[in-house]
């Protein structure tokens, strides 16, 4: 489209159409992406970091001693060692991602491609399957108990997870996502209570909040505890605001290849005292009240059923994904046991503010290779959760891919990657569009 088009249809002059943007022609980059076991922020810091834990505490960037070690580091931490007590057998260690970026006077684009392991595309979430009196979970990443130990099918959604900060994060060039790792989450080896998590004063209103049941102590950064670094020594409300209003928080976008891309979009989080979703709402919801049984099933007047099976679930092409205002219509009729049902919906419609902030977010998988092309406004217009760039402006990227039907710790990571909106010197360079 012209300029001139672009000037009758009232659309800002200057403007790319991301579907026509000429991906070949713009220069990929490929940062290097490995298996970090359990190397939280602070095992870093410990004695077992051998003679790095007092330059890593002094602030000095993982890649000054580590450049060019992530494929040797991925491979022994992705085997059973001191890291990594409960390896996945067969795992790769070591992934490329490859990065393209672009931006115009409104928006930042990026393509993305990278092999990703698993026998087809992880393009399903969790379900819900009845038992004959009531609805329960189906369906798990693979080191999950439900899969282990109780034969449940290791279905879990393959992942790009993008985390974005400036300069105001402290240590956050130098030594990137693991600032947000540490060893009372999940899968990690002090992991805290739930009960504990579900009474602490700060956090336990978000998980109110936004609904969550199981109480995970998620991904924060150091600078929201008062001292050190444990989950539960949260600043106040009111420090945690100053800490909002001053950017002192990291931007997180995660693709998700079930739950989000068949609605065209991304989730938008941001990481300070916890992971979580930008203000607004999110097009992603869950599916009723979880437990209490779903509220939407497929509708058989589109797709041609109302649920799904066990034997569905391995045919590719069949639609697996509740889509308001497309597949999915309001829950009625009596099930049967066996009958399953995804535990999530996407309401595009419900989509606003903060959260929607990714508005194109378009992947595919084919033969084992994703093609991502997702894109952002540079300036969100939500400085209280979203980093705000500029032309001529670098940001530090860090990136995880969750492959293989693999969930929490088991997925691969960068360490920091530079990218400038424009020209500038930086590992990606965003292409300015004409
Ligand atoms: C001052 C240099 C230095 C810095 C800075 C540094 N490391 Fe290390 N790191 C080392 C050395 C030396 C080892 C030990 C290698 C060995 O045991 O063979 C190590 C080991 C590791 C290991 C364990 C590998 C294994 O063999 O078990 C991980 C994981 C790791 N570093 C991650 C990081 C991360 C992440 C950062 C940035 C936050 C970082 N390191 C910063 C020097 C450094």
């Amino acid at each position: 489209m012209t300029l001139v088009s672009w000037v009758l249809l009232g659309m800002p002059a200057w403007s790319a159409e991301v579907e026509t943007i000429d991906w070949p022609s713009i220069p990929e980059a490929s940062p290097r992406l490995f298996y970090p076991g359990q190397s939280s922020h602070e095992w870093l810091r410990t004695e077992d970091h051998k003679k790095a834990s007092n330059e890593v505490k002094a602030g000095e960037a993982c890649l000054e001693c580590h450049k060019g070690e992530q494929k040797s580091l991925g491979g022994i931490l992705v085997v059973e060692n001191r890291l990594e007590p409960d390896p996945i057998e067969n795992k790769d260690g070591y992934k490329r991602l490859k990065v393209r970026a672009a931006h115009d006077a409104t928006h930042l684009y990026l393509r993305f491609s990278w092999k990703s392991d698993g026998e087809g595309a992880g393009d399903q979430g969790n379900y819900m399957r009845f038992d004959g009196s009531q609805w329960d979970w189906y369906g798990n990443h693979r080191q999950h108990e439900a899969v282990i130990d109780d034969g449940q099918p290791a279905i879990y959604p393959d992942r790009l997870g993008i985390m974005m900060g400036d300069g105001q994060v402290p240590l956050y060039s130098e030594q990137g996502c693991w600032l947000t790792c540490h060893e009372a989450m999940v899968s990690m080896p002090e992991e805290a209570d739930e009960d504990d998590v579900a009474e602490h004063p700060v956090i336990s209103q978000l998980y109110k909040a936004f609904g969550i049941t199981n109480r995970y102590v998620r991904k924060y950064l150091p600078g929201s505890r008062t001292e050190g670094t444990d989950w539960d020594a949260v600043k106040t409300v009111d420090e945690l605001k100053t800490l909002r209003n001053q950017g002192r928080f990291l931007d997180l976008i995660i693709w998700d290849a079930a739950l989000t891309n068949p609605g065209g979009f991304a989730a938008d989080f941001n990481v300070l005292e916890m992971k979580q979703v930008d203000a607004g709402n999110s097009a992603l919801l869950p599916n009723g009240k979880m437990l209490g049984g779903p509220e939407y099933m497929f509708d058989a007047d589109k797709v041609g059923f109302r649920v799904l099976t066990e034997a569905d679930l391995v045919v590719a092409g069949k639609p697996k994904h509740l889509l308001l205002g497309a597949t999915a219509t309001a829950i009625s009729g009596s099930f049967e046991e066996g009958d399953i049902l995804p535990a999530h919906i996407i309401d595009r419609g419900a989509a606003e503010g903060s959260a929607a902030d990714v508005d194109y977010a378009r992947g595919e998988w084919r033969e084992g290779t994703y093609t991502l092309t997702l894109r952002r406004k540079l300036d969100t217009g939500h400085p209280q959760d979203d980093l705000i760039m500029h032309p001529g402006g670098i940001y530090t990227f860090g990136f995880s891919i969750h492959d293989d039907a693999s969930g929490k710790r088991a997925h691969h990571v960068s360490f920091p990657v530079t990218l400038s909106i424009g020209p500038g010197n930086a590992d990606i360079q965003a292409v300015t569009l004409q």
